[in-house]
């Protein structure tokens, strides 16, 4: 039995200095069968972040998978209260899901903070249900572990894989082309969700469980088991054990998400061909733990790595698949081999460290996952750009295809570099209004801008910045311009769109003085981006706009208010002002 003196939920439940508050705290969890014995025996008393209901499908599992949980917890001495956690459906939420991942995370950490909770299973899966677990666990820093809820089977339709996300952008393409009407569109994309769980492509979903695993939050293999496997319910029993032991070793977030852990993390969200969104969310982990991560830390430790990985969107595998042939830990095998894992004794939630984790583990199908030996691709990782547009904005060189090559960086002189002129659109609801107008003029020597699609702009942050070019284009054959934009893109798409633009163009950002017409040079040898505008100009433009910025449409709840207030940019996490320097919050009070 643990050291009752140690544990935390036994200030609620058994102070010997107040036996009347004690009696309090605890009479209400007995009405609906808990016992005084499971309460006060000093058995760990163990949270399950439900991020599991019927307004999540991509969580909802975790219903199911919850009760394996409670069996392990119950198995390994411990007790169980179930946690409801805000709901994020990244699929279904207005605005946007990314809005909700900081009122997710700081109602977690009051949850976490306020409650008799020794420590937490993290019920991951969707999205933005990630990173605001990570995020809170790391600002109240109890001993944490994350649980997969894992990817949907592969779908499939006429004999060929569809990915989640991924199909709806080729079927806009072929629907705008002609190639399929409504009723083909609808079919086409309800193939790629064949059962619970989340997005089976390497889209962000799959990509921040697979970086939980990476951080060392989960136990090893847990990223990327199918969401119907036996093995699920299998890891999320042993999930539920394994917290046990951690709360009697006190091994807390801040022993495991580590900067070297982040390095790390980088690095495999390179070799896994990691979403455009990863930046954010794991830039905001780090802020809550203190540590310092930025997009040039990305560029710096990641831009080198190579592409190890080959689920669509990039690539042409699914989740099934990438589970098959080894997840999460053949990827970190693969790169210890080669010495390529910056912090092999990064130490993680099982209590050994990654080398020890996954040391030898080797693909198991080197056309899914590549050997180290021949990678896919080299430079997976992304650069970081700057320049009069921005301050900072992601891209991921290694999804630029041959077409976009051919067309845009095959100047013997200038191979890095090119030049167009400026579209600008003033949100997603302008571009879908004016693309196919001809009288846009939209050809393929354009740069497209996306404006006010940032986390003030359009609250959270809309994934808008990977722009279809017109319809009169497609059918030409041009299926890519470039894009440039201060909001996001699904990690489903696999565009080499210049995104996440901080500041945005509604926060002071230097989107908001560029102009439809404006020559943009982009170099990606460089990392720049630039109107060619002269100052002069550029000064009397910043003259006319309220604060620097533009104009944002007004919120429609509270919520939206209070985030556009306290927001940060993208290259900061997206974190809110002043929660930051919230750190280790359960110790400390
Ligand atoms: Fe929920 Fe992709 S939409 S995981
Ligand atoms: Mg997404």
């Amino acid at each position: 039995m643990a050291d009752k003196s140690k544990l935390r939920s036994q200030k609620w439940f058994n102070n010997p200095d107040n036996q009347e508050m004690t009696a309090l705290y605890l009479e209400r969890y007995l009405n609906y069968g808990l016992t005084r014995e499971e309460l006060q025996s000093g058995k760990p008393i163990i949270g399950i972040a439900q991020t599991g209901s019927d307004l999540s499908p991509c969580n909802r599992h975790h219903i199911e998978l919850t009760k394996r949980v409670r069996d392990g917890v119950i198995a390994a001495g411990g007790t169980v209260i179930e946690i409801p956690v805000h709901p994020i459906q990244e699929t279904g939420k207005r605005p946007t899901a990314m809005l909700d991942r900081n009122l997710a995370y700081l109602s977690l950490v009051e949850t976490l903070f306020g409650y008799p909770i020794d420590g937490v299973v993290l019920n991951i899966g969707c999205d933005k249900t990630t990173p605001a677990l990570l995020m809170a666990a790391a600002t109240v820093n109890i001993p944490a572990i994350a649980l997969s809820v894992g990817p949907m089977l592969n779908g499939w339709f006429n004999g060929e894989r569809t990915g989640s996300g991924t199909i709806v952008w080729k079927a806009r393409e072929m629907q705008a082309a002609g190639k399929i009407d409504d009723d083909g569109f609808m079919d086409l994309v309800a193939s790629s969700t064949p059962s619970v769980g989340y997005c089976n492509t390497m889209g962000t979903a799959t990509t921040m469980n697979s970086l939980a695993e990476a951080l060392g939050m989960q136990l090893p293999g847990s990223a990327a088991i199918p969401a119907p496997y036996r093995e699920r319910g299998q890891i999320s029993y042993h999930t539920g054990q394994r917290i046990v032991e951690m709360v009697h070793e006190d091994l807390r977030p801040s022993d495991i998400m580590t900067r070297e852990a982040f390095e790390n993390a980088i690095v495999i969200n390179s070799a896994i061909g990691g979403s455009t969104n990863a930046p954010i969310h794991l830039n905001g982990v780090a802020k809550h733990l203190g540590i310092e991560l930025t997009n040039d830390d990305w560029q710096g430790i990641g831009h080198k790595v190579p592409l190890l990985v080959n689920l669509q969107p990039a690539g042409k595998y699914l989740g099934e698949d990438y589970h098959r042939a080894g997840g999460v830990p053949a990827v970190i095998g693969e790169l210890l081999r080669a010495g390529l894992l910056p912090h092999p004794d990064a130490v993680t939630a099982n209590g050994k460290t990654m080398a020890e984790n996954c040391g030898g583990m080797l693909s198991g199908n080197d056309d899914v996952i590549y050997s180290i030996d021949a990678p896919m691709l080299k430079d997976a990782g992304f650069i970081n750009l700057k320049g009069n547009l921005f301050d900072s904005a992601i891209m991921k060189t290694s999804v630029i295809s041959e077409e976009f090559r051919t067309r845009y960086l095959s100047d013997p002189d200038d191979p890095d570099a090119f030049e167009g002129r400026a579209i600008v659109f003033d949100g997603p609801e302008d571009f879908h209004h004016k693309i196919d107008d001809v009288s846009l003029g939209v050809d393929e020597h354009c740069i497209l801008i996306m404006r006010g699609a940032g986390p003030k702009g359009y609250p959270g942050g809309a994934e808008v910045v990977n722009m279809r070019p017109p319809s009169y284009l497609l059918k030409k054959g041009i299926h890519a311009l470039p894009c440039v934009g201060d909001g996001r893109q699904s990690g489903t798409s696999g565009s080499p769109s210049i995104l996440n633009a901080s500041p945005e163009a509604a926060d002071g950002g230097g989107l908001a003085l560029v102009q439809t017409g404006d020559r943009v040079r982009i170099d990606l040898r460089k990392c720049t981006a630039d109107m060619l505008v002269d100052d002069a100009e550029l000064k009397r433009r910043a003259e006319k706009l309220v604060n620097g910025s533009i104009e944002v449409p007004d919120s429609q709840t509270p919520w939206q208010e209070i985030f556009r207030a306290m927001v940060r940019p993208f290259s900061e996490g997206m974190t809110l002002e002043g929660a930051t320097k919230y750190q280790d919050i359960a110790r400390k009070y």
